[in-house]
């Protein structure tokens, strides 16, 4: 599904320079690379501040804790997301209310979202699966008419963006992973909080760095999660290609949705627009995928699901709050969805192959 070993021979000599860079500098954590790759990385997503965290995870926990959602707080997501997404919000002591998904997208539905809304719902957790934004201006309205936050998942989805507005600048915060094979990975964990608030990202400063606000004195319980230098530099010098592998993915993305044809085989509905979706992964879904995945790894396509077990399904998770009218879509997307190779080291000779695989399944 991802072939580092693959990437620009240019790439791998600018990392070894920036790792070199920080060896020699004899600063590891919390320095001016860091700081350097949080300037950039929010003027990049169009926001005033970034704060760099350990994971992607621990951004959406800190940026909950850092806007007081806690105990007796409900959160609405979605049970189409990587567990890390809910687990945080429970981490912070809230409570996740489970929408269900535009069959269409996998998206969230704002539909089953109002059903799910009560007196004690905070926020609204959109989580950008697979690097689609979409209707962002209606999420936006729908936040603000009900007096809740919009907040954005941005793991899957870096730089995509709505009518020149970039993923994870919308709400109250947007939560970034920097997982090694996300569209922007370190060579590591790493992830970030975006945000147009002066005093959410301070409060993530501090809750980042053991909930210390100044050298020994600690108004808040924090965490340990900072982004490490190293892993800072090398995002940094990643950050120079993005743009090149995101068109790349769009390239495979299109040539997946002109040349995929097979009956038995359905694609989720393409982007309105090109920039609204980064391709982190190309997801097709199948009656029989279990038949389909055994084919397609016979054959030497790689294949995986996200997710084969909606979280309402995680045994920690059975009796989570969700919409009373139910979960069916993300039922039914979960038992069908198939992932297959999208990533910007694939030749168009490869993109050919899987098409050719796929259309051939019987
Ligand atoms: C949608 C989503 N949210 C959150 C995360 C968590 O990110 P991390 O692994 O950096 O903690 C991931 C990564 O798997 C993800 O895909």
């Amino acid at each position: 599904m991802n072939d580092f070993r693959a990437e620009p021979e240019a790439l791998q000599q600018q990392q070894i320079a920036a790792a070199e860079r920080v060896l020699r500098s004899g600063w590891y954590v919390l320095g001016n690379e860091v700081k350097t790759f949080e300037a950039t990385w929010a003027e990049r997503c169009g926001v005033g501040f970034a704060v760099g965290v350990g994971n992607g995870m621990d951004a959406i926990e800190i940026g909950l804790r850092a806007i007081g959602i806690g105990a007796g707080d409900e959160v609405i997501t979605t049970p189409m997301t990587a567990f890390a997404t809910v687990l945080a919000v429970i981490r912070a002591g809230a409570t996740p209310v489970l929408a269900d998904i535009d069959p269409e997208t996998a998206l969230l539905d704002p539909l089953s979202v109002e059903r799910c809304l009560s007196s004690r719902t905070k926020a609204v957790l959109l989580v950008h699966l697979y690097g689609q934004v979409k209707a962002m201006p209606q999420w936006v309205a729908l936040c603000a008419d009900k007096g809740i936050h919009l907040l954005e998942d941005c793991a899957q989805a870096h730089l995509a963006s709505w009518q020149g507005k970039v993923a994870g600048s919308f709400g109250t915060w947007g939560a970034y992973s920097f997982y090694p094979t996300k569209n922007l990975g370190a060579v590591g964990d790493g992830g970030a909080l975006v945000t147009n608030t002066d005093a959410i990202a301070q409060q993530a400063q501090i809750l980042r760095n053991y909930g210390q606000s100044q050298r020994y004195q600690h108004p808040e319980l924090g965490l340990n999660s900072r982004l490490d230098e190293l892993q800072a530099a090398l995002l940094s010098v990643r950050l120079c290609w993005l743009e090149e592998f995101t068109a790349r993915r769009r390239q495979i993305a299109h040539a997946y949705y002109t040349g995929i044809q097979n009956s038995n085989i359905q694609l989720l509905a393409p982007p309105l627009s090109k920039e609204n979706h980064v391709h982190h992964l190309f997801v097709i879904c199948c009656e029989q995928r279990k038949r389909l995945s055994a084919y397609l790894t016979e054959q030497g396509v790689s294949n995986l699901s996200h997710y084969p077990i909606p979280i309402q399904h995680q045994s920690p998770c059975q009796d989570i709050q969700r919409d009373p009218q139910g979960l069916s879509q993300a039922e039914t997307h979960a038992a069908q969805c198939l992932s297959i190779p999208c990533h910007p080291q694939m030749s168009d000779r490869d993109v050919a192959q899987v098409i050719e695989v796929i259309n051939d399944f019987k």
